[in-house]
């Protein structure tokens, strides 16, 4: 469900999300980008706002179903236990480094330290 991700759960989280969400671009979404090209051509812009969101949020609807608690790192593969031990040591939050992992990432983005 797209609402997993993208509309915090609980109400007050809903309003505050509400009255953000007013002031940017995913809010246009359904009004102003009605086309694929128009679309393409926001969606460096809507996926880093997103990602700003989240990390803003601490990726707080990554962690309604995952959490660094629930983890066993020792049933992970060798890569990702590793960097979920610095992840907790650095205080880094869920899209720091899981970014497109619902979607392809946008062409242009500048990162290169993720996945
Ligand atoms: C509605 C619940 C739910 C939400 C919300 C959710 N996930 Fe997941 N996620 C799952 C389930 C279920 C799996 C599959 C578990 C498995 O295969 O062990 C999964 C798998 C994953 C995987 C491993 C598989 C892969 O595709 O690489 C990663 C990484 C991951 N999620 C990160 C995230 C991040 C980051 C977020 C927030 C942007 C997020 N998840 C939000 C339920 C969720
Ligand atoms: C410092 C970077 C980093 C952070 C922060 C991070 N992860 Fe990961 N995660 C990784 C790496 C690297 C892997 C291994 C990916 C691979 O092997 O393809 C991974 C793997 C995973 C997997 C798959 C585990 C498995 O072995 O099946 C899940 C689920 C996951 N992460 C969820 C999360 C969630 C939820 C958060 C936030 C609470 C988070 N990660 C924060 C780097 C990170
Ligand atoms: C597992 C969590 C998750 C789910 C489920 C999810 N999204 Fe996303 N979405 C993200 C993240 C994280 C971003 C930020 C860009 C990225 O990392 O891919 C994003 C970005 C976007 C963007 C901005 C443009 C782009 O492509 O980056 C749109 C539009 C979007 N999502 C729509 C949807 C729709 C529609 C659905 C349901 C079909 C959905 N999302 C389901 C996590 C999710």
């Amino acid at each position: 469900m797209c609402s997993d991700c993208h509309v915090p759960k609980d109400w007050s989280h809903k309003m505050v999300r509400k009255i953000k969400a007013s002031a940017e671009l995913w809010g246009k979404l359904m009004g102003t980008i009605d086309t694929r090209e128009k679309f393409e051509a926001n969606r460096l812009r809507l996926a880093e706002n997103e990602w700003a969101r989240m990390k803003a949020v601490d990726s707080r609807e990554c962690r309604n179903c995952h959490s660094f608690e629930g983890m066993d790192t020792e049933k992970q593969k060798l890569r990702g236990a590793k960097m979920h031990k610095i992840a907790q040591d650095e205080k880094k939050t869920c899209i720091d480094c899981h970014k497109g992992i619902a979607h392809q990432k946008p062409k242009g983005m500048k990162e290169d330290d993720d996945e």
